[in-house]
């Protein structure tokens, strides 16, 4: 299967950008401190799919969240990566098709969605280039 690559230099801390993997939605955030600082004073445990920021992000690079833009319940692609669009309630993405709500950490927080968004197999390969697959 393919892979693909992203620069994500142009990417400031607050904007997201959404691209295509394997012919899905992908997301790729630059959160800012507020945003990790939000997703860090969760307790994981309390969760409906316990995953710390750490276990979803890379070492040092707990800033780049990236997961597929595809709703665990349904499959919709949820809002919040493009600019202006509804992060839903806890700051992170929010599924418009039955109300799921994802935090900054891209973890299901309110709404059917039975699992976070995915993070898919990804490795930097610079300081501003991420390989996707
Ligand atoms: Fe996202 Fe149903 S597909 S909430």
């Amino acid at each position: 299967l393919a892979s693909i690559e992203v620069d994500v230099s142009a990417i400031q801390p607050g904007q997201a950008i959404k691209t295509i993997f394997r012919k899905q939605p992908l997301f790729v955030r630059h959160l800012t401190p507020a945003e990790i600082a939000a997703a860090d004073g969760v307790d994981a445990a309390s969760l409906r799919d316990p995953q710390t920021l750490e276990e979803r992000t890379k070492t040092g690079k707990k800033q780049w969240l990236i997961t597929m833009g595809v709703c665990t319940h349904l499959g919709c692609v949820p809002l919040g990566a493009g600019e202006g669009e509804a992060k839903g309630e806890f700051g992170g993405y929010f599924c418009p098709c039955h109300g799921s709500h994802y935090d900054t950490a891209a973890r299901i927080r309110k709404g059917p969605a039975p699992k976070n968004l995915e993070v898919p197999e990804y490795a930097f390969t610079s300081d501003t280039v991420v390989q996707v697959g």
